[in-house]
């Protein structure tokens, strides 16, 4: 029985990805950059099954759902038939995620099992090829493959992979202000926003030039570049989600609060800039030299956890993953 087990974190992105150029293949309209974490690990284990008529997922401990087992079936399919298999697999999946901090999962989750499954199949996959994999799963999966900045590239299939960028060094505030779950998943709303929001063709070419100067930031180690730029690009997102028919709002009253506060820290001299993805909460990013103090003066607003970059989706040795 083939098994393999890997680890993967989350990313927040800085640049954000919105809208599916190919919804099958998972291609973007549009590049994206982002931060994969230190904090916040999934890991998961694929065992081969021969003899098993179908796949199983668990989800620490407890067996998914049909609707994550489904994803991670269709999933394996992919890999399967990169390696001409027809074995059946277990997965488990251990997430460090609180289910209630309002980050997504799905990014560490296809970035563990692209790397957990290409090795348990016996692929040979490089950092490219797995993040163009783990695409497939989740779209932001494919920046969790590379540690710290990553740009994440539109184009065609084989264009579309992730990789590392060098940039200025910077801490993650995360802000938590709303536990309850999502109404609308990042998937169904960007469908609906790319079928009627009358500034959908705007924000695609936007997005393009927000890149470029983001990695021109990047390049030049400015971070004030950067948060200036991230900040934009967040409220962009959110005007153009709310611009659906039906609109959706993510953005509660707490976070449009959040980001008066950050405004008012950055006007009294401490540099800072904030973000939100398909959700209320928002995250807030920092020179590591005034993390600790940025996140001091949001505590009255939420729960706060500071986190920095982490590394990319890597192989466990064998019988490491607990
Ligand atoms: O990969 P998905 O389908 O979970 O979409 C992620 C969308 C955002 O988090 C809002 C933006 C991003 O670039 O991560």
């Amino acid at each position: 029985m083939n098994e393999a087990s890997a680890r993967a974190f989350p990313n927040i992105a800085l640049v954000k990805y919105w809208g599916k150029q190919d919804t099958s293949l998972i291609l973007p309209v549009a590049g994206s950059l982002s931060l994969t974490l230190d904090t916040y690990a999934t890991t998961t284990t694929v065992r081969l099954d021969p003899d098993a008529a179908a796949d199983s997922f668990s989800l620490n401990g407890v067996p998914g759902a049909a609707t994550p087992t489904q994803r991670v079936t269709r999933f394996l399919d992919l890999v399967r038939e990169l390696a001409g298999s027809t074995a059946r697999a277990r997965v488990d999946s251990l997430s460090e995620i609180p289910t209630d901090a309002g980050l997504a999962s799905s990014a560490a989750g296809f970035a563990a099992l692209a790397v957990a499954a290409g090795a348990a199949y016996g692929l040979e996959l490089d950092a490219r090829a797995l993040s163009r994999l783990a695409r497939r799963g989740s779209g932001s999966a494919a920046r969790s493959i590379i540690s710290g900045l990553a740009v994440w590239h539109a184009g065609d299939d084989a264009q579309s992979f992730a990789e590392p960028v060098g940039g200025p060094e910077f801490k993650m505030i995360i802000l938590t202000l709303d536990r309850s779950a999502k109404r609308v998943s990042s998937r169904d709303a960007m469908v609906r926003t790319a079928q009627t929001s009358p500034f959908y063709d705007g924000w695609i070419s936007s997005t393009a030039q927000t890149l470029d100067a983001a990695l021109a930031a990047c390049h030049a180690d400015d971070f004030t570049a950067l948060g200036l730029l991230t900040e934009l690009h967040a409220l962009r997102m959110h005007a153009l989600i709310q611009s659906a028919d039906p609109p959706i709002r993510y953005l509660k009253p707490a976070s449009i609060a959040a980001f008066d506060r950050v405004e008012e820290l950055r006007a009294a001299g401490l540099e800072c800039y904030a973000t939100a993805d398909a959700g209320p909460n928002v995250v807030v990013i920092a020179r590591p030299s005034d993390a600790d103090q940025v996140a001091a003066e949001l505590v009255t607003l939420g729960e706060t956890t500071v986190v920095g970059a982490g590394p990319g989706a890597t192989l466990l040795p064998r019988g490491a993953a607990g």
